[in-house]
């Protein structure tokens, strides 16, 4: 066996979990062993690494390639209101019916990536409910993006759900068709950097966005996140996942059914 493939075998795979749990608290466990492996195979031959313990060397020592490393490891690609035909149920099913019993929702985009979901759930708010006072907490495991989030400024390609009215309303242009985010929606969303695999998660959430995360997640973890979910919620409140990850199990953890991709802690258990 060559000296590179010898470096990359499963024993060293398991010691270089270890040391990225340690450097990151990323626990590669968690992620779906095959797709991860490929992926981070695929950045150390880019860089010319032969072995899992050269790489975590160059981890440790390189700011750049650990950015790079992160980025490629939780892909976070988004857009605005993305999957629009959902955004039409929240907007004219569900965040009236929260809003019946709570006028100011507390809502959790967990998995905000650099920032259009959390920001097109306050552009959707501001329009619902102008006066309101709603709480909306966006969260990611990768501070690279939580800082473009926060600076709040897309491309055309982000942007391409957003109606012309929201676009005059809620954005500055900055020109060459980038554009920014007004302070009265920035203001709405507190940042937060959070792994949701490891980390303690806030409660008495009326709306959960969790969408497009837990692709790789193993099924284990997933069952323990959308356990930790259920928990968050208020009674009544409801949790929205992506459109190719449906809760199959969803009774399992006391879900009940209510919209593809839409999911409602009863009211009474
Ligand atoms: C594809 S983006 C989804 C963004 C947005 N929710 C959407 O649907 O457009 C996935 C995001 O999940 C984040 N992520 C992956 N693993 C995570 C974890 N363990 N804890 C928190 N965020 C995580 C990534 O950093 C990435 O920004």
């Amino acid at each position: 066996m060559s000296e590179a493939v010898n470096g990359r075998s499963d024993f060293e795979y398991g010691k270089f979990m270890d040391a990225i749990l340690n450097l990151t608290g990323l626990d590669l466990r968690n992620y779906k062993e095959r797709q991860m492996r490929r992926r981070i195979n695929g950045l150390m031959d880019l860089l010319g690494v032969e072995s899992y313990a050269q790489y975590v060397r160059v981890l440790k020592e390189d700011p750049e390639k650990y950015d790079q490393f992160v980025k490629r490891l939780t892909i976070n690609v988004s857009e605005f209101f993305r999957n629009p035909e959902r955004w039409v149920d929240l907007e004219e099913r569900f965040i009236p019916q929260l809003r019946k019993k709570q006028p100011n929702l507390k809502v959790w985009s967990a998995g905000c990536s650099n920032g259009p979901e959390p920001y097109s759930l306050a552009i959707m708010l501001a329009d619902i409910a102008p006066q309101g006072s709603h709480r909306i907490l966006a969260s990611d495991v990768d501070k690279m993006v939580l800082g473009q989030a926060m600076q709040g400024e897309y491309g055309l390609q982000q942007l391409r759900y957003v109606s012309p009215e929201r676009m005059e309303k809620y954005f500055t242009s900055l020109g060459d068709d980038r554009y920014q985010v007004k302070p009265e929606i920035k203001r709405m969303i507190q940042f937060k950097r959070q792994n949701l695999l490891t980390d303690t998660f806030e409660k008495d959430f009326d709306l959960i966005l969790c969408r497009n995360v837990v692709i790789y997640f193993t099924e284990e973890a997933k069952h323990t996140l959308y356990q930790k979910f259920f928990q968050a919620l208020r009674p009544g409140g409801i949790l929205m996942v992506g459109g190719t990850e449906p809760l199959l199990k969803y009774r399992d953890y006391g879900f009940e059914a209510i919209e593809t991709t839409f999911y409602r802690r009863p009211e009474v258990q």
